[in-house]
């Protein structure tokens, strides 16, 4: 029986040792936990690297490892600690990450990390076409794995290979400036459909293809060599039923279940009636914007004082990527940021900002969801952006307001929403206002829209429609193909 073999660099999984055994986590980011739920219901295999490096990984504790990773259908690609330096925290997050977020200045062109970056997706190829089969159907997920689809290409013509770019495409001119711009395009022009969240993404792509390469392109087709390479546009949904019943669940929940989190959420309720909470949930990430939105909370506090005591940022940062140094520069300006605000406005008996930097597990991140009745999210750049929508999905009674950057995909489709410039922070401010004093009629009829939207197009008919799409790729290039040999 023929399968889909998702591929990606991160798999759902991250594993760690801990006192001597194998210990399992999900993995947090959006590709992650939108993907787990496609995975889980197919008879599919994923590939991807376990969180740990050859060097890390200890003789005694290999045959676990192996357990872990094939209980979950997966398959592991097994990196050493100078492939992670060179391929994960060099070309993937010093590179490409922050040009394709138009973060320009923070981009290292660095031919040594470009070597490993290389070798890297050779050897993701590599356990690729071991674990591939007749019928099968590869469809490798975002940038760090870019030249994948030309590897597999070349060695398995037969095979259909779908992409997809969880990060934005920027535009020709600021991809351009990337020295292995060709490389990239052509490693991409390996699949045979290649997907973006949003139509402008694509539309970049298609423009950098045609004025790089030289390509044929008309409107969403490439024609490159014999080739008919199709792009489209698929804005990724989130598990909206698994999000949606948890919430239920919480919401009809007596509090003897209750978790620590939620007793000191509404322990915060009980004391202060008529004080609202606002929620922010990122990996802490200079392209989430998070610093724009402490300060912006920081200007709503001086200019509406009313607000004294009425009202919190519930403020949750995953460590992400520390080893890079942007994000450590980010992580002491965050704890500044919030060490003022606290220091500035905190009285007595109330403090401005929560702020957890830690990851949280799945129940405790529907308490904050369901609790907050503002979400204030704010990215500088964010190719979609699933806490928005995951938001959203959470709120049963439809009360809630979501504050979102125009800057993230998310805000294509989500246009009840308010929607704000995250660089403007008088904006932020004055819609923080906005949204804490809307009518419960207003964000009802603003979030029953979304909801209906976001039920509809869920991460399993996103899914459902790029495989779809790819197997309708193949079956007109078979067509063409016979045609041509006629
Ligand atoms: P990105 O992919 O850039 O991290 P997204 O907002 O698209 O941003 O996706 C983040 C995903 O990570 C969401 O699905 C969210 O539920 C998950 N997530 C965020 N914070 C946590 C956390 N503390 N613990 C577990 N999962 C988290
Ligand atoms: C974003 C990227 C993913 C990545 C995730 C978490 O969602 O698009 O590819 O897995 O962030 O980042 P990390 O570096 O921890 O894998």
């Amino acid at each position: 029986m023929s399968k889909t073999i998702i591929v990606s660099n991160r798999l759902p999984l991250q594993l760690s040792i801990e006192d001597g055994k194998v210990s399992s986590e999900p993995s947090v980011g959006g590709l992650a936990t939108g993907l787990k739920s496609v995975h889980r219901d197919s008879n599919g295999l994923w590939i991807g690297w376990t969180g740990l490096t050859v060097e890390e990984t200890p003789q005694e504790l290999e045959s676990d490892i192996e357990d872990a990773v094939q209980n979950q259908q997966c398959a592991a690609v097994e990196l050493t600690q100078s492939d992670m330096d060179g391929f994960y925290y060099g070309f993937s997050n010093r590179t490409i990450w922050p040009l394709y977020h138009y973060f320009m200045e923070y981009a290292e062109f660095d031919s040594e990390n470009w070597e490993i970056y290389k070798s890297v997706n050779q050897k993701f190829a590599d356990v690729v076409l071991e674990n591939l089969e007749e019928g099968d159907n590869v469809w490798v997920h975002d940038y760090q794995l870019m030249l994948l689809p030309q590897l597999i290409k070349e060695k398995r013509p037969d095979v259909s290979i779908g992409f997809f770019l969880h990060i934005p495409f920027p535009s020709y001119e600021v991809f351009r400036t990337l020295p292995w711009r060709d490389q990239i395009l052509k490693g991409l022009l390996g699949a045979d459909l290649l997907g973006f969240h949003t139509y402008d993404y694509e539309r970049h792509f298609l423009s950098s293809v045609s004025r790089i390469l030289g390509h044929e392109v008309s409107f969403n087709e490439i024609t490159y060599k014999d080739r008919h390479i199709k792009v489209d546009s698929f804005p990724m949904g989130i598990d909206y039923e698994k999000f949606h019943a948890f919430a239920k669940a919480n919401y009809e929940q007596t509090d003897k279940t209750q978790s620590e989190l939620q007793r000191r959420l509404d322990l915060h309720a009980t004391a202060t009636p008529d004080a609202k909470m606002i929620l922010s949930i990122d990996r802490l990430d200079y392209t989430k914007g998070i610093a724009n939105r402490l300060r912006a909370f920081e200007h709503f506090l001086e200019k509406y004082p009313d607000y004294t005591e009425k009202v919190r940022l519930v403020m949750l940062a995953v460590p992400s990527r520390s080893n890079v140094p942007q994000y450590q520069v980010l992580k002491k300006e965050i704890d500044e940021l919030v060490g003022r605000i606290n220091g500035k406005f905190s009285t007595v008996s109330w403090t401005p900002v929560w702020y957890f930097y830690r990851s949280m597990p799945f129940n405790n991140l529907i308490d904050l969801y369901t609790s907050c009745d503002v979400a204030l999210i704010t990215p500088i750049r964010d190719g979609m952006n699933l806490v928005a929508k995951e938001y959203i999905a959470t709120r049963i009674d439809r009360t809630g307001v979501l504050i979102l950057s125009e800057m993230a995909g998310a805000s294509k489709e989500m246009n009840e929403a308010l929607l704000i410039n995250p660089n403007d922070i008088n904006l932020i401010a004055d819609t923080i206002k906005e949204a804490l004093e809307m009518p419960e009629e207003e964000q009802k009829k603003r979030n029953k829209y979304m909801q209906k939207r976001l039920e509809r197009y869920n991460v399993e008919k996103w899914a459902g429609d790029f495989m779809t799409k790819l197997d309708s790729v193949k079956s007109t290039q078979s067509v063409a193909k016979a045609t041509y040999l006629n």
